[in-house]
């Protein structure tokens, strides 16, 4: 008994790696690729699976085996039926899946889309102000850094990413072209019109449905102080979206931080020195605290090579991960492998 099990499992072996190297080899001469690669990424994850499949074969000759009579030994073809029903559900998974797939597709399309728009968006603020040129990535990629350092994650966190991105998006409207380009300070009349971008931020940003949420309201108390002296609605504290606070703080930071026509960037102890001195009054003491201590930040403001790395368009939150098309697949590919072992 022993010896017939052995001679099967070797037949078995025998036979799913001599049947998958031929058609690696196949594949191989047909791709120009070498076959044992091909062998070893299409085929040996696998075999597993079809080695243990095989026991049903072993199982429904046994069951043949146990009727003498000529009839009755059709009785092993019952235990066949579920094979194939499970091979038929198999057949119906992989239909399913694959619709899955291009579901998925079509979303990485629209996300692809969506970060061209936002790109484009971006970059034509910045071509009004030569001033502030990567601005709005630097002030993204510092409040990325903030929010983490403050234990935020996943959707939340490139949510305020790309708030932080979109936090001036609202300058690309013609009134606020003179203001941007001028040389001297802005009159009174002038900074009214200004204090409107956010806004204006908002209300563009809010075209954007999945942005419409967090995302805008973030955009929208960009400018928003600690104690209610900001603009535009004066809103105080905690019922500042932490976003908000954490994107007004990292504008400061790149605002210091970077060459203007009037002064040469500053140091990150002089920003470390201001941030502290309006500890509560402009900033979020919490968000301060942690931001005068991340490793990330200071990187960040001393590493010029490290900020472009952190600013590249991949870098970019802005597509957000399918939850529910990934975990709908999980589970298809966990029945997958349950209908392969039934096969
Ligand atoms: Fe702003």
């Amino acid at each position: 008994m022993f010896g017939t099990l052995l001679a099967f499992f070797a037949g078995s072996v025998a036979y799913f790696v001599v049947n998958s190297l031929l058609v690696s080899m196949v594949v191989g001469l047909s791709t120009g690729k070498a076959v044992l690669p091909v062998w070893q990424r299409n085929s040996l994850w696998i075999l597993g699976y079809d080695i243990a499949a095989s026991t049903m074969a072993l199982a429904a000759a046994w069951l043949y085996l146990q009727f003498d009579d000529g009839l009755s030994r059709l009785y092993f073809l019952l235990f066949l039926a579920p094979i194939v029903g499970a091979k038929h559900l198999y057949a119906r998974l992989n239909h399913v899946q694959h619709l899955y797939d291009e579901l998925d597709h079509a979303h990485d399309k629209l996300e692809l889309a969506l970060r061209e728009q936002l790109e484009m968006m971006v970059k034509s603020i910045e071509a009004r102000d030569p001033y502030t040129s990567g601005h709005s990535r630097r002030v993204a990629a510092l409040s990325k850094a903030i929010a983490s350092d403050l234990g935020i994650n996943g959707d939340v966190l490139a949510e305020i990413e790309n708030a932080a991105l979109l936090h001036d998006v609202g300058k690309i409207h013609a009134e606020f072209a003179p203001l941007l380009q001028k040389e001297g300070r802005l009159t009174q009349e002038e900074w009214e019109i200004m204090k409107t971008h956010a806004t204006k931020s908002a209300e563009l940003v809010g075209l954007f449905s999945r942005f419409q949420g967090h995302v805008r309201s973030c955009v929208q108390s960009h400018h928003e102080r600690w104690d209610g002296k900001g603009y535009p609605h004066g809103v105080v504290g905690e019922a500042i979206p932490l976003g908000a606070r954490i994107i007004m703080i990292s504008d400061t930071i790149d605002a210091m931080t970077t060459d203007r026509p009037y002064r040469k960037a500053l140091t990150f102890e002089r920003v470390v020195t201001e941030l502290q001195k309006y500890r509560g009054s402009q900033f979020d003491p919490g968000v301060v605290d942690v931001t005068v201590n991340s490793v990330t930040v200071r990187r960040l403001v001393s590493d010029r090579a490290f900020l472009a790395e952190q600013t590249t368009t991949r870098s970019l939150a802005l597509g957000r991960v399918r939850p529910a098309l990934r975990s709908q697949s999980s589970f298809f590919d966990a029945v997958r492998v349950a209908a392969r072992d039934g096969e």
